[in-house]
């Protein structure tokens, strides 16, 4: 016998998508990713982990679309698509109604992009979408009291944006979005690599040079990586010995501009709730925190505590399913209110 849809949280991320169902818990993550047949854009041959998996074996065939970039819609038809995918995977078709789904975003969304995500998530299957910006599920998820008179606040830096919010009494007081995340630490890693050493790598190898090697801090031990590419010099393939000491110097860019954003955040707090920062510390969520030192370096750039969330990148996903497991709570005071203009 058919039963009535179960709510739905789903974190939308630029590389990772989360799925939550209620009574059930988090039962997806997996990539951001739709494969297109590279002939025939109209064929979808594979999405999610399946899409992940393609790309990997035979990548000449394929064309990969992020659809959700930065948070924002980047292709809206395929967006539906994926999204209608990862519905049916987590609930299946034989249900009565519509789900409510409750997607987290990043902070101070404007009009017509919190528009196309709300049609795109209605037009995948959802009855009601509730949108709720990234770090307040985030400080959910890390176990912040965020419905207490205290100041919370929690940087949440994913592949495409860092979302910083000061969070009290169950709303945003200051908030902040800036596209620096995983994918910008990666593009520095290659533009340092062409420009420094002559080598051309491609993002993935960018990545893995980011966890194994990289830091947002100068090493104590120096340490080095065989990185392979194309040398620019004779268009062959080429290697260089790559050290931490050059991909810290290649990081300092998108690190200085997530500090840079977290003091803008900071300059227009509220002098008691900055109190209860001093006292709690900055809460990093995110699996882009995970950049070794990159806790230490906020907090000797801010003079604050800074702690990293146990599993950072699960963060959004548990608060959004704390929320979907007490839909009362979504509810207008949640709302953006206006914010000064970053520059
Ligand atoms: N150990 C690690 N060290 C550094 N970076 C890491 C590590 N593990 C994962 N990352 C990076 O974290 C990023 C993915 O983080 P996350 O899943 O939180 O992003 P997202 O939610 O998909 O993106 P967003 O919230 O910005 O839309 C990627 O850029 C990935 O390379
Ligand atoms: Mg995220």
């Amino acid at each position: 016998m058919p039963f009535w849809a179960p709510d739905i949280g789903i974190d939308l991320g630029t590389e990772n998508v989360s799925i939550y169902v209620r009574g059930r818990g988090v039962i997806i993550s997996e990539p951001a990713l739709v494969v297109l047949d590279r002939e025939d854009r109209h064929t979808v041959q594979a999405v999610g982990d399946e899409a992940g998996f393609l790309l990997g074996r035979s990548p000449e065939r394929l064309t990969p679309v992020y659809p959700i970039r930065n948070g924002l819609v980047a292709d809206f038809d395929i967006a539906e698509l994926m999204l209608k995918y990862f519905f049916r995977k987590a609930i299946g078709i034989s249900y009565l109604g519509k789900p409510r789904v409750i997607a987290s975003v990043p902070c101070n969304l404007d009009d017509v992009n919190r528009k196309a995500l709300t049609e795109a998530i209605r037009y995948a299957g959802a009855k009601h979408v509730f949108l709720i910006e990234k770090p307040f599920a985030s400080a959910i998820g890390t176990g912040l009291p965020v419905y207490d008179p205290v100041g919370n606040l929690v940087v949440d830096i994913g592949a495409g944006t860092t979302d910083i919010a000061v969070i009290s009494l169950g709303g945003l007081v200051v908030s902040q979005s800036v596209q620096v995340g995983g994918n910008k630490f990666d593009d520095a890693l290659v533009d340092y690599l062409r420009k420094e050493c002559n080598l051309l790598v491609g993002n993935r190898t960018a990545e893995n040079i980011k966890k194994d090697l990289a830091s947002a801090l100068p090493v104590e031990e120096e340490r080095s990586i065989v990185v392979r590419g194309i040398s620019q010099l004779n268009t062959a393939a080429g290697t260089v010995s790559f050290t931490s000491s050059q991909a810290y110097e290649a990081l300092k860019g998108p690190c200085n501009a997530i500090v840079k954003a977290i003091r803008w955040v900071l300059e227009r707090t509220p002098p008691e709730l900055a109190a209860d920062i001093m006292r709690g510390g900055i809460h990093l969520t995110g699996d882009a925190a995970r950049l070794f030192a990159l806790d230490r370096f906020i907090s000797e750039s801010v003079g604050m505590p800074v702690l990293l969330a146990k599993d950072p990148g699960d963060c959004c996903i548990l608060g959004i399913g704390y929320l979907t497991e007490n839909i009362q709570l979504v509810s207008p005071q949640n709302k953006r209110s206006e914010k000064p203009v970053y520059k």
